[in-house]
């Protein structure tokens, strides 16, 4: 396997259709699933040369954590589902590249198993209409260990999938259950994930009631947002459409991004993910003002394909790829990246 794209043909012929389908997939049409990886190829890169590229540093800081890459793995659900292994695999392989794992709040291994190994982890949370098992569950995270919450913020109701309804694929098999949703914690039966569409502003307030913990949100697009977090006070912000997953028609992340960086100037850190599978993507990400990318689905294939060892070797093909761009574009390190490397063909 040479490239993200030999991992995720290498996981289709791995899985059981219905769950293939289930991590591949998006909502509606999936116009903006397709748009979310197409996008890439209407940026150009414009190379500097002659710059002394000797040792590329990739290092970046992110909330004051020392990323050995600008690699997030997103927050996915049921990793189980895709291997033994599960979110500690993914933690494994993510403690091993030296870089942070969003933990979905689907998952299917409870977060101190996760955080067991070592780990930097945050947690991504869907703010529950129960607002008392809500904050039990942040403390129960922090106490693990956790080092931000990712709020979801573009889910106020549940995208339409079209492939897991033809699948009746609405539930995890037998055996396996979104272990953080236990209620007593690691005791009692799991609870249904809600959506809450009444949620607004004002659950930043009562978030900062009870924790301490850096806030960041998932899943802005519009500028406008993007300063209204800025404002609030909110830490970070990932640029972000769930992997076309919830609003189909949706914009892309990475085309969203230019309009949203200019918005919020250094005010807080810009995160995007959607359809980054090669390192030039996240030279692109970064050249545009990104502080950082995340990765979904490759990471997925990867478990899929080997577990903790298949996601290392996502994230390493990832590194290389990033390491061998900013040579060839000039940059020895991330800082060097800015939107002069960037144009945009085809609009
Ligand atoms: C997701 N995503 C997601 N996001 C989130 O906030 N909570 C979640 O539980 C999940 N679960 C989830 C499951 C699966 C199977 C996928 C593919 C995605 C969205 C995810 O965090 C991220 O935004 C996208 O996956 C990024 O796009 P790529 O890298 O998959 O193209």
């Amino acid at each position: 396997m040479f490239s993200l794209p030999d991992v995720a043909a290498a996981a289709a012929g791995r899985l059981a259709a219905a769950h293939y389908d289930f991590f591949a997939g998006g909502a509606d049409d999936e116009r903006t699933l397709r748009a979310n990886t197409d996008a890439f190829d209407r940026y150009r890169l414009r190379p500097r040369v002659l710059r002394g590229v000797g040792e590329r540093d990739l290092t970046v800081t992110v909330l004051g954590q020392s990323l050995s890459m600008p690699v997030l793995i997103a927050p996915t659900a049921f990793h189980r589902l895709a291997h033994p292994d599960g979110e500690v695999g993914t933690a494994r392989a993510a403690a091993a590249a030296g870089t942070v794992l969003v933990l979905s709040m689907a998952a299917t291994q409870p977060v101190e198993q996760v955080a067991a190994t070592g780990v930097r982890f945050w947690f991504q949370l869907y703010v529950q209409p129960d607002r008392a098992f809500t904050e039990r569950l942040v403390r129960r995270v922090a106490a693990a260990g956790c080092g931000a919450l990712v709020v979801t913020v573009d889910s106020p109701v549940f995208g339409r999938r079209r492939r897991d309804l033809r699948n009746g694929f609405l539930d995890l098999p037998a055996g396996l259950a979104c272990e953080n949703l236990r209620d007593p914690a690691g005791s009692g039966p799991p609870r249904a994930i809600g959506w809450e569409p009444g949620l607004n502003w004002d659950v930043l307030d009562w978030l900062r009631g009870i924790t301490s913990l850096p806030i960041v949100l998932k899943g802005i697009l519009h500028p406008a947002d993007a300063v209204r977090a800025a404002e609030r006070g909110v830490d970070a912000i990932i640029v972000s459409n769930h992997g076309g997953r919830q609003l189909d028609a949706a914009v892309t992340g990475i085309d969203a991004l230019p309009a949203v960086v200019d918005a919020v100037g250094d005010r807080l850190p810009v995160l995007v993910d959607g359809g980054i599978r090669r390192g030039t993507d996240v030279l692109t990400a970064l050249a545009l003002g990104a502080s950082a990318v995340a990765v979904g689905r490759p990471v997925l294939w990867g478990l899929a394909v080997a577990g903790a060892d298949g996601v290392r070797q996502v994230l390493e093909l990832l590194r290389d790829e990033l390491d061998r761009a900013m040579a060839l574009c000039g940059a020895d390190r991330v800082a060097a990246l800015g939107p002069d490397l960037v144009e945009t063909v085809g609009r």
